[in-house]
């Protein structure tokens, strides 16, 4: 590790800080989905043992004008406090005198959350003045927002060239389980990229074919690889103005012994809706008003041979329009051939990024793969092979 730890820096009795991503789903005024929560957990219970105050750090939502209630913090203590099974203060600014007055309210294994750090405009301009006041509340920096370190923020960043720095243990076990499936896998490795539409998984796709044995494709972007081929696709969700630089994707891939496979068949359907009329048809035998709405089962059982041959899988994106059943099948029989050979102790599973979480969870496997990141945007950054600056930040310091 080319960072600190929580092993190897000392919190006893400091002032921590602490930067969570708490940028949780909320309707009603109730987080919905509590897994970024429950994941940091285990890092706020490690340091408040050691007789330290964790102050939280984070943003929420998007705010551009300051402080709102819509994107208030506040909301999400109540979930914290749950998980955590304590008492969580909360102040009502991140920086300045209400920030202080808290922390010096907070005793000594307490946990605080600060409001929002989006209320600053200085948090997304990277303003050292923002980092400097927050740097000023604590002794100690810990990250463990590895799905907000594709942002160079004040409190992902700035921050920590300002305190001694460590990663939080959410963040340790990403970067671990990370670098183990793309910086230094066991061969063959597997990729899926799902997900409608190439143009916004170029420089993943250009990066993974470099880095990876074997890329499956599937969901939308796939018809557009099939196009460039000259499969005419029907209906299909298809971006025929990005048939080059498929082209040129699987040029690379060729020139860098990465095996491209596109689904053989589908399940084609004539209007995008649940439980539309569908048929199972080869990819090359698709009418003029159909779309293929999901992989079919010659392209699962071809896909399940190529997961058995490999030692390492990433995944990111769904196979097909899995918010429609029955067009979730493939991503379901997928996912479920990948959590089984995990069991078997055959595969490395990692998965993250976009809705590729919600999809597993909705096969009912995300607790079979070996590892399921909490990132989304961080992920595919990851993915695109590009240096993340929080964590890049965390590294000066080791
Ligand atoms: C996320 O939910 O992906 C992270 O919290 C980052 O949020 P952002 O995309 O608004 O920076
Ligand atoms: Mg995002």
């Amino acid at each position: 590790m080319r960072f600190q730890t929580l092993d190897t820096i000392d919190v006893s009795a400091k002032t921590v800080l602490v930067r969570a991503d708490l940028n949780v789903p909320v309707a009603d005024g109730q987080v919905t989905d509590t897994t970024r929560i429950d994941r940091l957990v285990p890092t706020l219970k490690e340091i408040a043992a050691k007789g330290a105050k964790v102050v939280i750090m984070s943003h929420f939502g998007r705010p551009k004008n300051g402080p709102d209630t819509k994107n208030s913090l506040r909301q999400v203590v109540a979930a914290v406090e749950q998980a955590l099974g304590a008492p969580v203060a909360f102040a009502e600014d991140c920086v300045g005198e209400r920030a202080v007055a808290a922390i010096a309210a907070l005793p000594a294994g307490g946990v605080l959350i600060l409001e929002n750090t989006r209320f600053h405009a200085g948090e997304e301009k990277n303003d050292p003045e923002l980092a400097k006041g927050l740097a000023a509340l604590g002794d100690i920096y810990v990250n463990d927002a590895f799905s907000s370190a594709h942002r160079a923020h004040a409190s992902t960043e700035g921050i920590a060239h300002l305190l001694p720095s460590a990663a939080g243990r959410l963040m340790q076990a990403e970067l671990e389980a990370l670098g183990k499936a793309l910086a230094a896998p066991e061969r063959p490795v597997a990729a899926v990229v799902g997900g409608a539409k190439i143009s916004t998984k170029l420089d993943l796709l250009l990066n993974m074919v470099s880095k990876v044995d074997i890329l499956i494709l599937g969901g939308g972007m796939a018809n557009t690889f099939l196009f460039a081929k000259g499969v005419s696709v029907g209906k299909s969700l298809c971006e025929a103005d990005m048939a080059d630089q498929a082209r040129a994707i699987m040029e690379k891939a060729a020139g860098s012994g990465c095996e491209i496979v596109l689904p053989v068949d589908g399940l084609m359907a004539r209007e995008f809706k649940a439980n539309a009329d569908h048929r199972v048809a080869a990819v090359t035998d698709i009418q003029d008003g159909e779309m293929m709405l999901d992989a079919g089962p010659a392209t699962v059982e071809l896909v399940g041979r190529k997961l058995e041959g490999a030692k390492t899988l990433v995944w990111n994106g769904p196979f097909g329009a899995f918010e429609l059943v029955p067009f979730d099948s493939a991503t379901n029989a997928v996912a479920a051939i990948a959590a089984n050979l995990t069991a078997q102790g055959k595969l490395l599973s990692v998965a993250g990024g976009g809705d590729t979480v919600a999809a597993l969870e909705h096969a009912g496997v995300a607790q079979g793969f070996s590892y399921v990141s909490t990132a989304g945007g961080a992920f595919l950054e990851w993915l695109e092979g590009k240096e993340l600056p929080g964590v890049a930040a965390l590294e000066k310091h080791a």
